[in-house]
């Protein structure tokens, strides 16, 4: 199979276009060099991951996974708390998305499982990366304003306007060079770039102490929710991976559709059931237009009943894989001890490089 090239919708910036096309050679070239990547990318820990991150993200991971390309995955609790005051959730957030790795053929013994909160060093990273990045810079982070939007008449927290820097310590305290995510994490790549180039300039000569990541896009289309809204984990339109058999059937009943009875894949005039289309198309391989042909004046009734099957099907090795896991409860806390014992050695020593660089080793 040849490596993806992510869809566009023809309105992208320079920058996405740049990332877009450069993001196909890195596909290519990670699969011949592996050894020359390190890969760091993760999740706010705010819940369990769904099928949207299954397709999008989960599947490309262990598919670089197979092709021994290093792996750093953090579980990113303190991004979580950007737009919340409850914390009372982490952990079973945190023990959920290690489940999902585990069910989706992630290998602790391959990935470095971590977490924010446990890996000091990489969070001192923050005060001298704050130090060269100015406040302009934050305030006109599109993604970050996106955010900001949703959040209506609720306060900014200034861990909000902040966190792109945090997650520039995330990738460059492991000195990782792709970051698959996303075209809404581009902004906080293009900043980490600027980070590692102004502490290189600033400390160590123009010297490539930090590299610069690119960002990786996933060959996934981005799912909608069940709604026709946004994928959101706390959305609640979402087919959790580790939900059941019936669980998944009840939602795909209430999934949203249109008043039109015969099944066409139009994805402009009739987003909601081409996406519905492009989740039996994933399940399957089949083309979504073809799907859609074949059900055709059967309706949605029938195009719901198959894509239950389909997706039941789909997930099923996983969900039992998933079931097995859970069973012991305390492998997952073993993982991320693992991981975060490891993020702290390299997260020590790169606060401590840079600190001898910066002329803050004082005895
Ligand atoms: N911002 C990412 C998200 O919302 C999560 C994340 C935190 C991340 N730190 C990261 C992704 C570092 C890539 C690299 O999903």
């Amino acid at each position: 199979m040849p490596n993806p090239t992510p869809p566009t919708n023809g309105d992208e910036t320079e920058s996405l276009k740049r990332c877009i096309k450069r993001s196909s050679h890195l596909w290519d070239e990670m699969q011949k060099q592996p050894s020359q990547f390190r890969v760091l990318t993760g999740e706010r820990t705010t819940g369990a991951l769904h099928i949207g991150h299954y397709f999008s993200s989960l599947k490309s991971r262990v598919k670089l996974q197979g092709w021994s390309v290093e792996m750093f995955l953090i579980l990113a609790d303190y991004q979580a708390i950007t737009d919340r005051k409850s914390t009372e959730s982490l952990k079973s957030s945190i023990k959920d998305i290690i489940l999902d790795y585990l069910a989706v053929g992630i290998d602790p013994q391959k990935a470095t499982i971590f977490c924010h909160s446990m890996v000091p060093s990489l969070n001192q990273l923050l005060l001298p990366f704050l130090s060269v990045v100015s406040m302009s810079e934050l305030q006109r982070n599109p993604t970050v304003k996106d955010e900001i939007a949703l959040l209506g008449t609720r306060s900014v927290s200034g861990l909000m306007m902040t966190y792109p820097v945090h997650q520039a310590a995330d990738i460059l305290y492991c000195k990782g060079n792709v970051v698959p995510g996303g075209k809404d994490q581009l902004p906080h790549v293009e900043l980490t770039r600027s980070i590692a180039r102004r502490i290189n300039n600033d400390y160590f000569h123009g010297e490539p102490f930090f590299p610069e990541p690119e960002l990786l896009l996933g060959d996934g289309p981005i799912l909608l929710g069940l709604d026709g809204r946004k994928m959101g984990k706390s959305l609640n339109n979402s087919i959790q991976i580790k939900m059941s058999a019936d669980e998944t059937a009840q939602l795909i009943k209430k999934a949203k559709t249109d008043s039109n009875k015969t099944i066409t894949y139009d994805p402009v005039q009739r987003p909601e059931v081409a996406n519905l289309l492009m989740m039996y198309s994933l399940c399957t391989g089949a083309d979504p237009a073809a799907i859609a042909n074949q059900i055709g004046s059967q309706g949605s009734s029938v195009l719901k009943k198959e894509l239950t099957e389909v997706i039941n099907d789909y997930f099923q090795p996983m969900r039992e894989r998933r079931k097995r896991y859970e069973q012991d409860g305390s492998f997952v806390w073993e993982i991320l001890k693992q991981g975060n014992i490891k993020a702290n050695q390299i997260a020590d020593k790169t606060l401590n490089d840079l600190r001898a660089a910066m002329h803050m080793q004082y005895y």
